[in-house]
């Protein structure tokens, strides 16, 4: 399968201070690919620029053989509301559940931009079976939710607009391994059977790589690493540096 995402030497700053330099990556449609790298390396700023969240300094973004995310000077690129209708989700880190409303009023809103009542309806069917914890607790307010539940219920927040590319922020940030387990498998399914191509930030880089076709290692904003999965885990870099090898 051809290629749907391909990030073309982007840079972004905070002000001054510079969070990516000269980032160039390719996800080929279908594909599970990871992004490693320590606190503070810029994985989520890369996230947030897909999306259209953070500025681009230089380079540009193209999703499905369109430029999405360019420079003010090429005039900026696509809205992240643009961007999502084009089918990118974001699962951001940290969860960002809206812990007020119900379960069920989460997958409403991850379903913004659909207008078929009877659709969301579909969908919100499909991820209660999909995720049985969440149709059990639909009527819930979000709070009420443990960790893991509630990441699930920001992945299926996400699959709501039916997402080509779906893009998560440390799925198993704080939550206990099992459950982290738990999360991957169904993660694993999104992509085999909903064909959604998955790109995955991780600090649990043993896990992430071996989810994952290929990766690549990020380090104070650079790429520094690029390869398959399998041998990503058997480099002896990675295994220092991350792999606690
Ligand atoms: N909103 C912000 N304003 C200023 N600096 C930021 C902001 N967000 C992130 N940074 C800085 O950019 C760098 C990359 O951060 P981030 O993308 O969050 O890294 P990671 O997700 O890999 O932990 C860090 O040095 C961080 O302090
Ligand atoms: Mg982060």
């Amino acid at each position: 399968m051809g290629e749907i995402l391909k990030i073309d030497n982007i840079s972004v700053s905070y002000g001054s201070i510079r969070a990516l330099t000269d980032i160039s990556m390719s996800i080929d449609e279908g594909a599970v690919v990871s992004l490693i790298g320590a606190n503070g390396a810029g994985k989520s700023t890369l996230l947030k620029a897909i999306v259209g969240q953070e500025p681009l300094k230089s380079g540009s973004i193209t999703f499905a053989g369109e430029t999405i995310c360019q420079t003010k000077h090429h005039h900026g690129g696509l809205t992240t509301d643009l961007i999502a209708r084009r089918g990118i989700a974001l699962v951001p880190e940290g969860r960002h559940v809206f812990a007020d409303m119900t379960v069920e009023e989460n997958l409403d809103m991850g379903a913004f931009m659909v207008r078929d009542q009877a659709l969301i309806n579909k969908r919100k069917e499909e991820m209660y079976d999909f995720f049985p914890i969440l149709g059990a607790r639909k009527k819930q307010k979000t709070r009420s939710l443990s960790g893991g539940e509630q990441q699930m219920m920001a992945i299926a927040r996400a699959l709501m607009s039916a997402p080509r590319l779906l893009l998560l922020d440390e799925p198993g940030l704080g939550l206990a391994p099992l459950v982290v387990q738990d999360i991957f498998n169904k993660i694993k399914i999104i992509n085999e059977e909903n064909k959604v191509t998955v790109f995955l930030v991780e600090q649990n880089a043993r896990l992430a790589l071996r989810s994952s076709s290929y990766g690549y290692v990020l380090e104070n904003g650079k790429i520094v690493l690029e390869d398959k999965g399998e041998a990503l885990l058997l480099n002896e870099k990675v295994q220092k540096a991350y792999l606690g090898a």
